[in-house]
C-alpha cells in the first residue's frame, strides 16, 4: 500500500470547538501493549448523525466505546486522552458511570433484549433511575419510547410477551426504545443493522432519521451507502488513525485525503 500521511484532515466546517455535545481530544486506546486507537480528536454535535467508517480492525468499535466508558469493562483496555460530555470529563473518577451510560446510551450489533417482557425491557432503566413516580408515569414512558422507536403499533397488544420472541428487526427497535427510555442525550450504535435483513434495516434507518435532532447519534457502519443515507457527518478511520472528518456528502463525493479516496473507491478495505 502507498505511504499515507497520518495527519487528520478536518474539514473547515468541522473545526474542533469546545461547546460540542461530546469532545474527544488526543484519545488513544491500548489493549495491553497493542495500540488500537491513535490520538484521535473529534467533536460530536447534538444535531447530527455522525458515522464512523473504515475497514475491519481499524478501531471504530474501540473508539466508540470510549464515549460511555464501555472499555472500562475490558480488563486489558487502557484509555488515554480527554473525553468531555457538555464540557465535563467523563473519565473523572467522580463521574457516576451508571448515570453516564444513561446519558450516553448504546445499541449493539446483535440485538440483546433482556429475557423479560417487552414492557419490562423498557421499564427497567427508568425504574432504576427513578424516572417514573407512578404506574401511569411508567406506562407513558413505555408507550412514548416504543412510539419513538416506531414499534408501538406492532407490540401494543402484546406488551407482556417476551422481548426475545420478537423478530430480529423488532428486537433491535426494542433495544433502541430501551436506550431512549432513560432520556439519553447521546446514542451510540455499533453496526446496529448488520444482523438485520434489508426491510428491517430500512426501518432502523428511518428511525435514525426521525431521532436525528433529538439526540446526538454516532453510528458505526461498514455499509457506505448506509453512512451516506443516515449521517450528516462522517469520520473515516484507518489503522487506528482518524484520517478524515467532514460533512458526509463531501467525504463521499470529494474526499481530501488519498486514503479516504482509496477506501471510498474500493481500493482497499
Ligand atoms: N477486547 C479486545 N482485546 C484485545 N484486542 C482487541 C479487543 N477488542 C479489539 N481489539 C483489537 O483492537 C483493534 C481494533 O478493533 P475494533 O474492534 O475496535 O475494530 P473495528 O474497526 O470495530 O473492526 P470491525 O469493523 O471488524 O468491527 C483490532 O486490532 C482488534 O483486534
Ligand atoms: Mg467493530
Amino acid at each position: 500500500m502507498a505511504e499515507y500521511d497520518t495527519e487528520t484532515v478536518v474539514h473547515e466546517e468541522m473545526t474542533l470547538r469546545n461547546d460540542a455535545k461530546m469532545t474527544a481530544r488526543d484519545v488513544s486506546v491500548f489493549y495491553g501493549q497493542k495500540q488500537a486507537v491513535r490520538s484521535v480528536s473529534i467533536d460530536v454535535d447534538s444535531h447530527y448523525v455522525t458515522a464512523f467508517i473504515g475497514p475491519s480492525g481499524c478501531g471504530k468499535s474501540t473508539f466508540l466505546r470510549c464515549f460511555n466508558r464501555m472499555n472500562d469493562t475490558i480488563d486489558i483496555a487502557r484509555v488515554e486522552g480527554d473525553i468531555d460530555l457538555d464540557g465535563r470529563d467523563i473519565y473523572d473518577p467522580k463521574m457516576d458511570v451508571v448515570q453516564l451510560r444513561a446519558r450516553v446510551g448504546m445499541v449493539f450489533q446483535k440485538p440483546n433484549p433482556f429475557p423479560k417482557s417487552i414492557y419490562e425491557n423498557i421499564a427497567y432503566g427508568p425504574r432504576i433511575h427513578g424516572l417514573a413516580e407512578s404506574k401511569t408515569d411508567m406506562d407513558r414512558i413505555v408507550e412514548t419510547s416504543l412510539q419513538r422507536a416506531g414499534l408501538w403499533n406492532e407490540v401494543k397488544d402484546r406488551l407482556d410477551e417476551s422481548g426475545t420472541a420478537l423478530s430480529g428487526g423488532q428486537q433491535q427497535r426494542l433495544c433502541i426504545a430501551r436506550a431512549i427510555a432513560v432520556d439519553p442525550e447521546v446514542i451510540l450504535m455499533d453496526e446496529p443493522c448488520s444482523a438485520l435483513d434489508p426491510i428491517a434495516t430500512a426501518k432502523v434507518e428511518e428511525l435514525i432519521d426521525e431521532l436525528q435532532g433529538r439526540y446526538a447519534i454516532v453510528i458505526v457502519t461498514h455499509n457506505m451507502q448506509q453512512a451516506a443515507r443516515v449521517s450528516q457527518r462522517t469520520a473515516f478511520f484507518h489503522l487506528g488513525h482518524l484520517v478524515e472528518y467532514g460533512p458526509t456528502d463531501e467525504i463521499f463525493t470529494n474526499p481530501k485525503a488519498d486514503r479516504t479516496r482509496d477506501y471510498i473507491t474500493g481500493r482497499f478495505g
